[in-house]
């Protein structure tokens, strides 16, 4: 059986609350527990890559021996820092009246005492019912729902620049009612990791934008549907997290250089969404004519694929999609995702065109309702994603995969590589006590229980948020960078 892993902290100090902080050390303490567990088949929340030889599996998740971090800036490492991990912005860029620049909220709440309403609640019993059309109604009602609650005090900032709106902690545009009190940002999202003097794939200094998935190519008939993959430009988007969110936040990342992503567990009535940007413009994609367009500090045009370095611009983007995630329960997999997609027929009914897609509370293709009477999900096999997303994956697969230290690519890619890859199908897309034959890979038992997450032997959950994992690798990242600045100093 599994113990609990070992952990190694920064520069053996530990931390004052009994709980040991992660550090590089835990990949190699995650080696030593995969190769001292002689491992069976799938146990509790913990998974071993089904498919795959043990032997396969050690050679992965071997790590080069971590050296002490000795002279390491401070004020570099800390997550409470401005040059840290409250960096909001690694653009050397001041704002202007027209383009302010972008200000990271990060006074998390210290107390799960919250001061702002709760979210609608998603009616998960006719959710899951046998009545689709009772479903698909409570679906496309709480997806209204969400949009009046996201968009209180966000999307009327002011009316007159759209690039002074979704602001927090700027006392020039952000009204002092709900939005302060109810929104944060991720820290460690300004960071491109080691190549520090440009800010690569790093939020944006206007937007606080953070690159994504290349757009690839779609059609007008196929809209929103992807087609190819050949690259038409750059999606650039920012998340938000309500205040549920903020406190798991803040207590993952504390002031101070150590992290503490086992805390990483949301509490129930946690919201998260994401308005997502794109550079492709309508005359490649007249399906995206009249959406709303921002400006933002990105290297959109020709920047497809690995050019993230490419010198940023004041770039047009366009308001494509936006994802919401709720945590409606107390149990590890209680999450529900939402889309909603630029509509340009829909302007009228929805603000600027987003007409809710769908949402989906589960792996399996029967866990995903698609509301709109014009789009289907752009997911695998028909789950729910949105235009901007990889079609091979989902929401909900490619969120439980949120896990510290992230698994690698080789062992547990976000998506299939082909039709027969049925380690990532199994595991992304079917897991949940699945008969055999039905879902070869995990074996005759099914390999993961109903309700828990594929995470690896030896690694913490991080309760579905792919920012946590980002941002703990940038930090990680920022740590190897202030290490070779050290080095070179001397
Ligand atoms: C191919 C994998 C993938 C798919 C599919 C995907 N996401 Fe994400 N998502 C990510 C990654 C990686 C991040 C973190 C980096 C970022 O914000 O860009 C993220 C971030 C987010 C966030 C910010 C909160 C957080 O910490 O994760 C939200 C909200 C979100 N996604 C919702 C959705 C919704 C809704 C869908 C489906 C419509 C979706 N995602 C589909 C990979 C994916």
């Amino acid at each position: 059986m599994l113990s609990s892993p070992v952990f190694r902290p920064l520069s053996g100090k530990k931390a004052g609350n009994g709980l040991v902080p992660f550090a590089r050390g835990s990949v190699v303490a995650l080696a030593l527990v995969v190769l001292a567990s002689a491992v069976t088949a799938c146990k509790d929340r913990n998974y071993n890559a089904p498919g795959l030889s043990e032997s396969t599996q050690r050679s992965t998740v071997l790590a080069p021996a971590p050296t002490p971090l000795a002279t390491v800036a401070p004020e570099s490492v800390d997550n409470r820092s401005a040059k840290g991990g409250l960096l909001a912005s690694a653009d050397e860029f001041n704002g202007t009246p027209e383009h302010p620049r972008f200000q990271l909220k990060s006074d998390y709440p210290l107390k799960p005492d919250f001061l702002t309403s709760s979210p609608p609640e998603p009616n998960m019993v006719v959710l899951r019912g046998a009545d689709a059309l009772a479903a698909k109604r409570a679906s496309q009602e709480w997806l209204e729902a969400m949009q009046s609650y996201i968009y209180e005090d966000m999307n009327s900032q002011d009316t007159s620049n759209a690039n002074a709106n979704f602001r927090l902690a700027d006392t020039a545009h952000e009204p002092a009612s709900v939005s302060s009190k109810r929104w944060y940002h991720m820290p460690w999202l300004h960071t491109p990791g080691a190549l520090a003097a440009k800010p690569g794939r790093g939020r944006d200094g206007i937007w606080g934008l953070t690159r994504e998935l290349d757009m690839l190519t779609t059609s007008e008939a196929n809209w929103p549907l992807i087609t190819s993959s050949a690259c038409m430009g750059t999606n650039w988007g920012i998340g938000f997290f309500n205040e549920p969110g903020g406190y798991a936040i803040g207590q993952v990342f504390p002031k101070g250089d150590l992290t503490f992503p086992e805390k990483g567990v949301f509490p129930k009535g946690t919201v998260s969404f994401k308005i997502l940007f794109t550079s492709v413009t309508p005359s490649a994609l007249p399906a995206l004519e009249g959406a709303w367009t921002i400006e933002a500090l990105v290297n959109g045009k020709g920047a497809c694929g690995k050019a993230s370095n490419s010198a940023r611009e004041i770039t047009p983007l366009r308001h494509i999609q936006m994802d919401v995630m709720m945590k409606w329960g107390d149990g590890p997999s209680d999450w529900i995702f939402g889309n909603y997609v630029f509509n340009k027929a829909r302007k009228g009914d929805y603000w600027q065109g987003m007409e809710p897609l769908g949402v989906q509370f589960g792996v399996k293709q029967e866990q995903t309702i698609v509301t709109s009477p014009t789009f289907s999900a752009n997911g695998f096999r028909g789950r729910l994603n949105g235009p901007a997303d990889n079609p091979k994956a989902s929401c909900f697969s490619c969120h439980a995969r949120a896990q510290w230290p992230e698994p690698s690519f080789a062992l547990l890619p976000f998506a299939p590589r082909n039709d027969a890859d049925t380690v990532n199908i199994c595991v992304l897309h079917e897991w949940g006590g699945e008969g055999p034959g039905k879902c070869r890979a995990c074996g005759a038992s099914g390999c993961l229980a109903e309700g828990k997450e594929p995470v690896f032997l030896g690694a913490v959950s991080l309760d579905y948020s792919l920012q946590f994992g980002l941002a703990l690798r940038n930090r990680e990242n920022a740590f190897s960078l202030a290490k070779a600045l050290a080095g070179k100093a001397n």
